[in-house]
């Protein structure tokens, strides 16, 4: 009787996981955050509307690229694809991000891109799911070499007392190395 019990559960277990896959489930990666959270508001209040709505039914659509999108804009930096305090587009963050993500875990990677190329035809951001493509099929070797890390200048053009500067500095080292450790237990399916 367990026995068969056991049998059923792991069918059980394995069906939850394939009905998740079709149901269009969130990841590690793009589409880090928890859609029911998301959809009944405890997954922050920094959430800017309309996006965390976006989001939620993109995911629940399998618009990956519109859920992508969304993710984007959800902290209210991006207008459009402009990002103008940090002088940047939505694209070229994104594609950083991309490759970041690529070389720090190449197998969840393409995992997460493989299942973003079946994406809805309905998907408004089907050029979101093209660079993710396009990442995956650039040479992984050849991205490890231009993964950028990020300096920054303590100077007097700065209003900011200098030892702030050496914290920051400090607490930049010690960001990399969790990211590092964070990167490395990262889930895989
Ligand atoms: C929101 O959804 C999450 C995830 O399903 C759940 O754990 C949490 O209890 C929900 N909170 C509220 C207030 O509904
Ligand atoms: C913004 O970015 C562009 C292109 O990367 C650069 O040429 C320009 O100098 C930057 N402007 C500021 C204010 O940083
Ligand atoms: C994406 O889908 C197209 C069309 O189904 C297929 O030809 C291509 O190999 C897929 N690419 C990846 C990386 O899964």
């Amino acid at each position: 009787m367990p026995k068969y019990f056991s049998i059923i559960l792991k069918w059980l277990s394995f069906l939850s996981m394939a009905m998740g896959a079709l149901t269009g489930k969130t990841d590690h990666l793009f589409l880090d955050l928890d859609v029911d959270q998301v959809a009944n508001g405890t997954a922050g209040s920094w959430i800017r509307a309309p996006w965390g709505e976006s989001y939620v039914s993109a995911v629940r659509e399998s618009r990956y690229g519109d859920a992508v999108w969304a993710r984007y804009h959800m902290d209210g930096r991006a207008k459009g694809n402009i990002i103008e305090a940090d002088n940047t587009t939505v694209t070229e963050e994104l594609l950083d991000d991309a490759m970041g993500y690529r070389v720090g875990n190449p197998d969840l990677y393409k995992a997460v891109a493989t299942r973003y190329n079946t994406t809805s035809s309905n998907d408004g951001h089907r050029d979101v799911v093209d660079i993710i493509l396009g990442v995956l099929a650039e040479n992984l070797h050849a991205l490890e070499k231009r993964d950028t890390t990020y300096s920054i200048k303590c100077s007097s053009a700065n209003l900011a007392p200098r030892s702030e500067c050496y914290d920051l500095l400090e607490y930049m080292h010690e960001y990399r190395t969790d990211l590092g450790s964070a990167r490395d237990g990262i889930v895989t399916y």
